[in-house]
């Protein structure tokens, strides 16, 4: 069942630039709102094809606005995003984004949510085409049995899966997701997270993922961004940054029920919580 889902890009591991390149490339980035005062500023990172990566941070540092760059729905104030060796300008269908609101068309049905997006991306593919691709991703999230059905006849958590089937139908070279287990209760929120990864791990997918829940930061990502906000400080304001990279050491193959079973699953727990409660903010 998984083996025809990879992207174009998912045998492109070996091919991939040599580790550090950067499959995605921040340079130097920075976002003002207010003159003087930039949210964040020379932020440099990179994402290595086939990477999972998490950003954690106090509310306000930045990450979404991040986000939105990447996505090409904002233009950062400095700085420079390439993708596989190009600038980014604009949105794009090579980005797939899941919103922490699910962001679905209330008056089409699951099916045609999709479809909509599968047609933007394949113009030229015959309506049944279409469907398959559809009804592939709708499969793979489980909601079969609600392709016919509108948002407002779902559940948040199916809501939230039909989001994720969308920005994964198109295919896209690399995945933005803001938050998007947020407003699940506890159970839902794990057993989706267990179905993201199955699907990422499958398909190889570059992800950039922003999260409040250290958890899902460990049990996800490959490498976890962790973010300080502005702040004034007695040299005058500093924006925030990436204050620190943190390579995640588990194995990769980890689960949720097993995690904290692991070694090294607590240090780079109080590590992070750590940095959350003393560092991220100069206050
Ligand atoms: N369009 C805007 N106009 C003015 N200020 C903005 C705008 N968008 C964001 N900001 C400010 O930029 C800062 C960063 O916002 P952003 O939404 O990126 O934070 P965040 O890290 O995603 O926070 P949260 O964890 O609460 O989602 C905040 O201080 C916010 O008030
Ligand atoms: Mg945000």
């Amino acid at each position: 069942m998984w083996s025809d889902l990879s992207h174009p890009g998912a045998t492109m591991k070996s091919n991939a630039p040599s580790a550090g390149a950067g499959f995605l490339r921040i340079e130097g980035l920075a976002k003002s709102f207010a003159p003087g005062k930039p949210v964040f500023a020379d932020l440099s990172f990179t994402l290595d094809r086939g990477e999972f990566v998490c950003i954690i941070g106090h509310s306000g540092c930045g990450k979404t606005t991040i986000l939105n760059v990447l996505a090409g729905l904002d233009t950062a104030s400095a700085g420079h995003v390439f993708m596989d060796g190009r600038e980014l300008a604009g949105p794009s269908l090579e980005r797939g984004v899941v919103f922490q609101s699910h962001a679905l068309m209330p008056w089409l049905s699951v099916r045609r949510n999709i479809a909509f997006a599968v047609r933007s991306r394949w113009p030229g593919w015959p309506a049944a085409q279409v469907d398959e691709q559809v009804r592939k991703f709708v499969a793979l999230v489980g909601l079969d049995g609600a392709i016919d059905k509108k948002p407002s006849q779902l559940s948040g958590g199916m809501k939230q899966r039909v989001g994720i089937a969308r920005a994964f139908s198109i295919q896209p070279k690399m995945l933005l997701l803001d938050e998007p287990f947020g407003a699940l209760d506890a159970l839902t929120r794990g057993t989706i997270q267990d179905e993201l990864m199955r699907i990422v791990r499958q398909t190889q997918q570059t992800v950039f993922m922003i999260t409040h829940d250290v958890d899902e930061a460990i049990l996800l990502a490959d490498r976890i961004l962790l973010m300080s906000n502005g702040s004034e400080t007695a040299d005058g304001y500093r924006p925030g940054n990436i204050a620190e990279t943190v390579q995640n050491p588990l194995p990769r193959e980890r689960t949720r029920a097993g995690l904290h079973h692991l070694d090294g699953y607590y240090a780079l727990r109080n590590h992070i919580v750590d940095f959350l409660v003393t560092r991220a903010k100069a206050t």
